[in-house]
Order: C-alpha cells, then sequence, then structure tokens
C-alpha cells in the first residue's frame, strides 16, 4: 500500500485501512471565469446565519488569544435549552464529522465492523476505516435505508451502525417505527448513531429526529450539526446527545479544546433565534416541493426527499446522462453535486438555494431537457 505513496519502504507507515480510504471530495465551489456562481452542491442555507450569531461571533474576536471553554458550556447549554435536554448528555465538536469519526474511534477497533447503508453519507466509511475497523454495507430499497437488510447484516462483530435520517445524498428518511424497529432489533452492545444533520427541515408527521430513542436506550446516539439549516458551515459545529457512558468515553477520546471560543458564541447565539430557523425552514418547505414538482414537469425524476436538497436522475441516453448535465450546468455558474461516488453515477444531487439560484437551475433544465447537447 506505502508504494501508492511512492516512499521508502521503511517509511512510517499508516495504520492497515488508512490507505484504503477514498479521501472525502467536497462539492464543487468554482464557476467558469465571468459567469456568475450559484453554489448549491453542498447543502448550505440561502439565508445564511442568524444576524445574532454573527454578532457574537465578532464578539468573540476580541478574545482570540484565550483557549475556549474546553467543556463548551454555553453552547450545550444553549443546546439543552432550546430542545430540553439534559446538557451533560451532549458533546459538542468540529462540526458533526468529528463526531461520527470519534464514535468509531471509541466503539470500533481493528476485527470489528460497522454498519451504513448502500447510498449513505460517505463519512461513515471514512470514520471506520480510520478506526480500523471493516465497513459493512446494507442495500438499500428504494434509495431507502431498509431495517431488514440491514439487520441481516449484523454479525457478533457489528460494534455501530450509522444511519443519516434524512439521509444525504438521497433526502429519504425511515420512520420514527422504522428507527425503533432498528434499535430493537441490534445486539444492546451495537452503538446505533442516528445521524440528524437535516432534521430541522423535515415536516413528515412521522419522523422523529431521535431524541426520545435516545432518552430510553443506552445503545442509541443522536447526531446534529449547525452547518444546514443553521448557516455555520464554516464555523464547523456538531452535537452529540447520547447515553452518560457514550458521553463519557468521547469527552477522553476528543480534543480538549475541540470547538472553538467563537464557534461556541455563534452556535449558543443561533440555537436560542427561533425566528431565524422558522424562516430557514419555510423558505426550504417551500422550495422543496415547487423544484420537486417543476422538475418532474420537465421529464426528470427526483425522488422524493423531506430534507434541503433533491435528488435528480437523468435518462441513460447519450448527451442526455448527469454528467452532461452536470457540465451544461456548470457551464451556466449552476454548481450541482455529482453523486458518482454514492453509488448514483446518473444523477445530481441540487440544494435548495435562494429565489434566485432556484430559478435559474429551472430555466437551466429546461434548455437541457430539450435534447441531446452538441457542445
Ligand atoms: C448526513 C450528514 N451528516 C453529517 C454531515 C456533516 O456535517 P458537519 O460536519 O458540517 O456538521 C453532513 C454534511 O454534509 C451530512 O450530509
Amino acid at each position: 500500500m506505502t508504494s501508492a505513496l511512492q516512499q521508502p519502504a521503511d517509511a512510517p507507515a499508516p495504520r492497515p485501512g488508512a490507505l484504503a480510504i477514498d479521501a472525502y471530495v467536497p462539492g464543487k465551489s468554482k464557476a467558469p471565469e465571468g459567469v456568475r456562481l450559484r453554489k448549491l452542491s453542498s447543502n448550505e442555507t440561502p439565508l445564511g446565519p442568524s444576524p445574532r450569531a454573527v454578532e457574537a461571533f465578532r464578539t468573540a474576536a476580541d478574545n482570540l488569544e484565550i483557549y475556549p471553554d474546553g467543556t463548551a458550556r454555553a453552547l450545550r447549554e444553549a443546546i439543552a435549552r432550546a430542545h430540553g435536554l439534559d446538557p451533560d448528555r451532549i458533546v459538542c465538536g468540529a462540526g458533526s464529522d468529528e463526531l461520527l469519526s470519534l464514535l468509531a474511534l471509541g466503539y470500533v477497533g481493528p476485527g470489528d465492523e460497522g454498519l451504513f447503508t448502500e447510498h449513505g453519507f460517505l463519512v461513515y466509511r471514512i470514520a471506520i476505516l480510520a478506526a480500523g475497523g471493516t465497513p459493512i454495507v446494507a442495500p438499500e430499497t428504494n434509495l431507502t435505508a431498509d431495517v431488514d437488510a440491514i439487520l441481516a447484516r449484523v454479525t457478533e462483530r457489528t460494534r455501530i451502525v450509522y444511519i443519516a435520517n434524512p439521509n444525504n445524498p438521497t433526502g429519504t428518511y425511515l420512520p420514527f417505527d422504522e428507527v425503533k424497529r432498528l434499535q430493537a432489533g441490534l445486539p444492546r452492545n451495537t452503538l446505533l448513531v442516528l445521524d440528524a444533520a437535516y432534521a430541522e427541515y423535515v415536516r413528515a408527521n412521522d419522523y422523529a429526529a431521535g431524541i426520545e430513542l435516545v432518552s430510553s436506550c443506552e445503545n442509541v446516539v443522536m447526531t446534529r450539526t449547525f452547518s444546514k439549516a443553521f448557516g455555520l458551515a464554516s464555523l464547523r459545529i456538531g452535537w452529540l446527545y447520547g447515553p452518560a457512558g457514550v458521553v463519557e468515553a468521547l469527552n477522553r477520546i476528543r480534543g480538549p479544546f475541540n470547538v472553538s471560543g467563537p464557534a461556541i458564541a455563534a452556535g449558543a447565539a443561533a440555537v436560542a433565534d427561533r425566528e431565524h430557523i422558522d424562516r430557514a425552514v419555510e423558505h426550504n418547505a417551500r422550495w422543496l416541493a415547487e423544484l420537486s414538482e417543476r422538475i418532474r414537469d420537465l421529464g426528470f425524476e427526483v425522488t422524493p426527499s423531506v430534507a434541503n436538497f433533491l435528488l435528480i436522475h437523468f435518462p441513460d441516453e447519450p448527451g442526455r446522462r448527469a454528467v452532461d448535465a452536470d457540465a451544461f450546468l456548470t457551464a451556466r455558474g449552476l454548481i450541482l453535486r455529482a453523486v458518482g461516488a454514492y453509488g448514483l453515477p446518473n444523477a445530481l444531487r441540487m440544494s435548495v438555494g435562494s429565489e434566485d439560484a432556484n430559478r435559474a437551475v429551472l430555466v437551466a433544465l429546461a434548455e437541457f431537457a430539450k435534447g441531446p447537447q452538441l457542445g
């Protein structure tokens, strides 16, 4: 494996599994020169963060020479207040990505297995491999996690099961009854991670992010993020609600100051600004429905989504495939997300953007739908 790095045979070698990782490739963020960029590739909110969060961030800039509170107490308490939780059962991280990795580091070792689903979020595989474990993939049904398929792949070596609910990049979700059935079918010593990065956006009556399950089970954790509906992706803030044992383990493993002072301050202000979140969710609900309908009307299949993005499928015909649509849209400054790495080579994921960006995509897709592009 080290030969791939072209380094001497006696050079330090990373642990087994590290070089099996395909590094995560973020969504594109560049448009051709001279073309206005509309980035719809990373599920960021078009409304930006709460002005109160920005103000808290600016104020925190006065104290950058001081280490932050390593327990992120102010942030945990603000989250706890907003959700009616015990702050001692919350762990904050540098994005929920960090927490997803720390969970693998804490609970998965060489010889252990970590499970996730066919089109699940790519970070799960990376986290399991980085911890030295073996990734196991359960097939999905209709681009949706399938509880029976997951349970059928559980062995005595399964230490962790990750479910993104709703899932990225499909936008599909598991009703809470199904999540409960999954938990009930897992061995008690297998950790179930409910990654609810998009929970704020979901309006389905049969959905729950998982707080209730965490409260009643010793093997369930829920992760959340400030990167999506709260508009603070650049600050890197995630949080986890879990049983006392998991919280204790993570607090031992994590870096002592893993969340920065400005992030703690801005996150605490953001979570208290309910009105701002309501506006973001309202905007999303309106445009998610309209985009889905209008794009279907153009003749493309769209997977039903409950999140702030939608998966658009393209015909398997020369000049009309996802790769062609991607080039066509990119030339117009419209940057969607290619999802080949998720096993969906003929689809693009579009984040719900500003009204202006959404309309620009509809116009461009209508043009693209007319037929094969000749350059
Ligand atoms: C399902 C899911 N989980 C977690 C994350 C990570 O978010 P962050 O590390 O910014 O909190 C993302 C980001 O795209 C995601 O789509």
